[in-house]
């Protein structure tokens, strides 16, 4: 008998809910990749993402998940002999870590306590005493719930002359980009976050410099697959082409642009603060520890600590047996340490708000925990009836 695919509420750091909407748009016939048609869809695709990077350069996807998108960026906008520099306050500055080494770039990594942001003098100190042409850096880094100040640190980059690369994985959607603004050369992206599509593709957008650099580089990047100039290339009005485009996923992300756009690039942003602000209210109330400073939490993720007496394995189970909740655990150094509630995209609704409160504080008495029943929900409720709320 084959398995059937069950029914969740994925409220983990990703992937979230995809819309029914996105879902549909998917199931469109297939048609060839250098069909003119279908250029016409990439043309839309490309200009949208240009609109929510906030960017005048080029915008397009990589055939990949978030992953694909760092990786292309290590290959490509490096030379092996060039100073890379990664700040590294997570997990996924680690795996930043391992591409580089992968890709033998002379990397080296500005370290961070876990659970705070990027501290601005000590890159500035770095930067003055080095020479390093590409700053690495995640704006929400998905392990510890951390938003990093992305702005400042285009400005120290720019002042240095050193490129930035940005890590929007859970952040494109979610909360605001001003790519040009903030003197981004690379961003890069998933779709199955705060777009609330599936996972599959990687939403980059490049600067004009980022593009010259790759082009005139001693060495061509060390992936084929992965070279931003030969996928740009298959994007823009030659399209030449580079590998086959999973056609339906860029269906599937045009339609999650399309319903990003209807309902208000500025009201997305804010139902992510609001359902963020609900949950964060909602869990104080049943005495959970939020370790992560209120002015450098993120809206899409949220990190609690694990109560003493509280077994996370068994905790987890029985929210996904029995409440069909996903939620994350802790990586790498808050393994076994916190929980992860990721609101993105689809998942970021109300509903979702009371029905995780109302199930951890179930799950809390029946470990013993003292909660007055309740009193998460009406916490959350006052936060989101506080505003009138945005059709969505
Ligand atoms: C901040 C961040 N960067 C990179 C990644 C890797 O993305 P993917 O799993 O889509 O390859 C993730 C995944 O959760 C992430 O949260």
């Amino acid at each position: 008998m084959t398995k059937q695919i069950p029914r969740r509420i994925i409220l983990g750091p990703g992937p979230s809910s995809a819309h029914p909407r996105v879902l549909k748009a998917m199931s469109n016939p297939v048609m060839g990749y250098l069909d003119p048609d279908f250029f016409e869809i990439l043309d839309e695709v490309s200009e949208s993402l240009s609109v929510l990077y906030n960017t005048k350069g080029t915008s397009f996807a990589i055939a990949g998940t978030g992953s694909a998108g760092m990786e292309a960026g290590f290959s490509c906008l490096a030379e092996n002999d060039e100073e890379v520099l990664i700040c590294n306050n997570g997990y996924f500055c680690r795996r930043m870590t391992l591409m580089a080494e992968r890709l033998k770039l002379n990397f080296s990594t500005l370290d961070f306590q876990w659970g705070t942001a990027v501290d601005l003098e000590i890159l500035e100190d770095k930067l003055k005493r080095s020479d390093i042409k590409l700053v690495a850096v995640i704006h929400a880094e998905t392990s510890t719930g951390v938003i990093n100040p992305i702005e400042e640190i285009g400005q120290l980059c720019k002042k240095y002359g050193a490129k930035l690369m940005v890590d929007c994985v859970t952040s494109l959607a979610g909360t605001e980009i001003k790519f040009d603004e903030w003197n981004i050369d690379y961003a890069y992206s998933g779709t199955q976050k705060c777009l609330a599509a599936p996972p599959g593709l990687s939403p980059v957008a490049i600067s004009e410099e980022g593009l010259n650099y790759i082009k005139n580089r001693k060495s061509p990047p060390s992936s084929w697959y992965l070279d931003l100039s030969g996928i740009s290339n298959y994007w823009g009005k030659e399209h030449i082409a580079h590998q086959t485009t999973p056609v339906n996923l860029v269906y599937a992300l045009r339609e999650a642009l399309n319903i990003t756009f209807e309902e208000g690039v500025e009201n997305k942003f804010r139902r992510h603060e609001l359902m963020s602000d609900a949950l964060k209210s909602g869990l104080k109330s049943l005495c959970l520890e939020l370790p992560i400073d209120e002015s450098i939490a993120l809206n899409q993720l949220t990190v609690a600590k694990i109560p003493n007496g509280i077994n996370d394995d068994n905790f987890r189970t029985e929210l996904l047996r029995n409440y069909l909740i996903e939620i994350g655990r802790g990586l790498g150094e808050f393994s076994g340490k916190v929980w992860r509630i990721g609101l993105m995209g689809e998942s970021c609704v109300a509903s979702n708000v009371f029905g995780i409160l109302n199930a951890f504080e179930n799950l809390l008495i029946k470990n013993n925990h003292e909660v007055e029943k309740g009193s998460s929900l009406s916490a959350a409720s006052s936060v989101i009836n506080s505003e009138s709320p945005k059709p969505y």
